[in-house]
This record gives C-alpha cells, structure tokens and sequence, in this order.
C-alpha cells in the first residue's frame, strides 16, 4: 500500500468534529442519522423488539447517511445482469422479442404461475402437485395461494421450460436442472421419480442486496457493514459460512459491490449467481463431464484465473480441492479473495476447508495446511437463517494465529439471541471489545477506525 494514501476518516468526520476522546460516551455529540461512536453498539436486529411489553427499549434507530455506503471508490450499484444476458436486455424487451431471439435466450411463458415469477419480493417457486404450489418470499416458505386446475396445466408449463432449454424429460432421465435466459436455475423431477407429476423447482435469478438493504433487514448492524466494507477495501480473504439458504451468497454479492472499481476480478462458480459488476472482471462456469467432454472443475479454473493476472478471485462456492489452491493464490498476491462455504459455526467452516484441502490428495501435513489457512484467511463471517425467515450474521471472526497445532480465532461481533424469543432470531449485535488485528491493515490502506469502534 502506498504510504501516500489519504486518510480517510472512518466513519465519516461528522461523529467526532471536536477530535474528542471517543470513549467517553457523554462527550460524542448526538447527530440524528448517524451512528454515535463510543456507544456500547447494542443494536436492535428488529425495531418492533422495542415495542413489546417488557422488553427493555432499544436506542434510537441510526441510518448512516446515503452516501456511507460503499466508501467512495467502490464500484457502483450493479444493475442484476445474468450472464446469458450480455448485452443485458431489458426486461421488458426480452419477450416481445422472444420469437427473434434464439430458444435458450427466451423465457419460457409460465402460464398462471407468471405472476408469482414477475414478483421480486418471491424468491422461489416451487411446484410440489396440481393443488400444492408454494413460494419464498422475504426469506420465508409458504403457500402461493394458486392452484392449478388439471396435471395437463403442470406439464405444459413443464414442456415450455424444457421447449427454451432443449432440454429432455424422459422416464430413462427423470430429472433436469437448467437455467434460464434470465438466470433463473430450474430443477424439474417427473415420473417415474416423482408420484404426483412433475415437481418443478425455480429459483430466481437473484437480484444485488445492498450493504444497506441488509442493515434495514436486520440480517448485520452499520458497524458490522462499515467495519466489513474497511477490510473488502483492505483486500481482508474472507470466507462467508453458513448452512444451505443462509444467505451467503447474498451477503457475498452486497460485499462484492464494495469491491473498490478498477481492480481486476476473476469469478469462478458452478451455478452463476455472483453479481460482478465491476467493468474490469471476468466470469467463469465450472463445467460437468458429458459424453464427449471431461468435467471442468473449480481447481481447473482457480490454476486458469492464476494466469490471468487477478486482483481478486472470488469463488462462489467452497466444495472441494479448489480450498487448497483457492488457499495458495491468497496466499500469492490475491489478497480480498472471497468465498463462502457451507458450516455452522467459523470454527466448523476452518475444519471444513482443511477437510477440503485433504481431498487435493497431496497428504500434506495438517500442520501445513492449518499453516497455510491462517496465513491465508483473515475473516470468517458465519450467517444464519433463523425460523422466522430472518437471516443474521451471528459471528464475525478474525483468525489470530497458531497455538501449537490450533488455529487461534477471536469474535469481534456476535450476534447475542434474546432469551424470551422463542424463534432466536431477536436480538441485538454485539461488540465484544476486541481490537481486531486486521485493523493496522485497515489503517495501512488509508481508513481511520478508531480503536473503541469495538466497545
Ligand atoms: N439477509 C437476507 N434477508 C432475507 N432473505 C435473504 C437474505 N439473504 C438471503 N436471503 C434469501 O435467502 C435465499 C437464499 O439466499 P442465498 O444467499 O442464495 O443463500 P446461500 O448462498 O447461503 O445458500 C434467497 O432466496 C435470498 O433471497
Ligand atoms: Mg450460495
């Protein structure tokens, strides 16, 4: 990092005008619409929390001004662009012109399930039987309300996604899984698998979260943003954990968009669902075995992306040997490397990705690889969905180091449950008054986080 990089105040000059100390919490001066430093950073996950009886009030509501979030630098708000679509179309051109367009550009006519599939708020779509047709909206699962008339109105909806796909439903191949033009991932699974028809699956394309969408949700505070934007400036490698629909891979696309512009970006993912808007980026899709060609896999690609001269690789998801070279380029000049992978806490995710860098087959010592993980990793951010439909990062870690053959972490937020709700989703994120080391990186890059930022 150049020495010559400007200061840049963290957050913005307006907490502390007077340079005053900032632990002295009667000192910081209340500026409505911005986040009082020095504070104990309790910060409610859900407004309503306050409202209810007995439950003890939760300090005011801070929004940080527009313009906080992403720091100046930082690419603009990605327009949601799936691959299949470039030059990306919009939307409302892409069906009167389907008939001109070639089949797999086309998007297939849903019949009466069209409105759930207009609706951004829904996520999902999933067809189980004639009568049974459920939808996600805002993270929850329930009942679409639709029925459909007859098995006849199922397989024709079945038939058109297959007619733009080419693809084949056959009792010898009874299941398909296929995208979209839009982006949108289809599994369908007929007879003789399935005993009620065709079960269809659809998840949307997704569209970019911002940091800021995320805070307004609850599912991470402004501290929590603001610190995370600091270390995706910094080029911190982070590894994004959690259990199936967690939300990893959003919270990874709200962070991608905090990727400063003008780096180069190499993605490598097997199903496309990164959002890279940055201009200077480059995407590439793994690619399963066929009859006539052998399988292209992740650690293909990570060795590929090596020689195209990245800043930052980022790799959708963490499934296999790839951890060990994904561990190699972060450890060779592609620091601010990202990826998620799937565990339940970041001390689960670490033993997943030496499970994983056991599956190279190079029988590396675990010593060595617990070695190269810790110097290779910064931050493990762990997320969570909670029953309620909400999504949470519940930690957010730093790696520290070796103690004999352990790997050595410290929490730096944690989201705290609140006993009395029985779904665990209410609470409030927490601090736990560490000074995480990555900050002299933060500082080294220009970002000025004081110290008691982390209470
Ligand atoms: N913070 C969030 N709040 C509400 N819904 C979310 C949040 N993050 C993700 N979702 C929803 O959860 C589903 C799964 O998200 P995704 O990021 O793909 O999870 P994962 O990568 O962990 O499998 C998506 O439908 C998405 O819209
Ligand atoms: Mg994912």
């Amino acid at each position: 990092m150049s020495p010559a990089a400007p200061k840049r105040n963290f957050p913005p000059p307006l907490d502390n005008p007077a340079g005053k100390s900032l632990t002295d919490e009667g000192e910081v001066p209340e500026i409505e619409d911005s986040p009082r430093l020095g504070d104990t950073h309790e910060e409610p996950t859900d407004p309503g929390l306050s409202a209810r009886p007995g439950v003890k009030a939760a300090p005011p509501r801070v929004v940080m001004p527009a313009s906080a979030l992403p720091f100046p630098g930082s690419a603009p708000p990605a327009p949601t662009v799936s691959p299949q679509q470039r030059p990306p179309l919009p939307q409302s051109q892409i069906l009167p012109q389907a008939q001109t367009l070639p089949a797999h550009h086309r998007m297939p006519d849903f019949g009466p399930l069209a409105p759930l599939m207009r609706d951004p708020n829904i996520t999902e779509v999933m067809i189980n039987d004639v009568r049974n047709v459920m939808v996600e909206k805002e993270g929850r699962m329930s009942y679409s309300g639709l029925t459909l008339s007859t098995i006849d109105e199922v397989n024709r909806i079945v038939r058109n996604v297959l007619d733009v796909s080419g693809r084949v439903l056959s009792p010898e191949s009874p299941y398909v899984d296929l995208a979209l033009a839009d982006g949108s991932r289809v599994n369908i699974v007929g007879p003789p698998i399935t005993t009620a028809g065709p079960c269809v699956t659809i998840r949307k394309f997704p569209r970019r979260h911002t940091a800021e969408e995320l805070i307004a949700r609850g599912t991470l505070s402004q501290r929590m943003a603001y610190f995370l934007n600091a270390c995706v400036v910094s080029k911190a490698n982070i590894l994004i954990s959690g259990g199936t629909g967690s939300g990893k891979t959003t919270l990874m696309n709200a962070m991608i968009g905090l990727i400063p512009k003008g780096e180069r970006i190499v993605s490598i993912e097997d199903t496309p669902e990164l959002l890279v808007s940055q201009e200077n980026s480059v995407r590439m899709q793994t690619r399963p075995a066929s009859a006539t060609s052998s399988a292209i896999t992740s650690t293909h690609l990570v060795a590929n992306a090596l020689r195209m001269r990245p800043d930052r690789i980022l790799i959708g998801e963490c499934r296999g040997a790839e951890a060990l070279d994904m561990l190699q380029a972060m450890n060779t000049g592609h620091e601010g490397s990202m990826t998620t992978i799937h565990a339940n806490t970041p001390r689960d995710a670490l033993m997943r990705v030496e499970t994983l860098c056991m599956m190279a087959g190079y029988e590396l010592p675990i010593k060595a690889i617990r070695q190269q993980i810790v110097r290779a990793l910064d931050l493990v951010i762990q997320v969570q969905r909670f029953r309620s439909g909400h999504r949470r990062v519940t930690a957010i870690s730093e790696l520290t180091g070796m103690e004999t053959e352990m790997i050595t972490m410290q929490d730096i937020f944690v989201f705290e449950p609140d006993p009395a709700d029985p779904t665990g989703a209410k609470g409030r994120f927490k601090t736990l008054g560490l000074v995480p080391r990555i900050l002299e990186r933060i500082h080294d890059h220009g970002i000025d986080i004081p110290n008691n930022y982390f209470g």
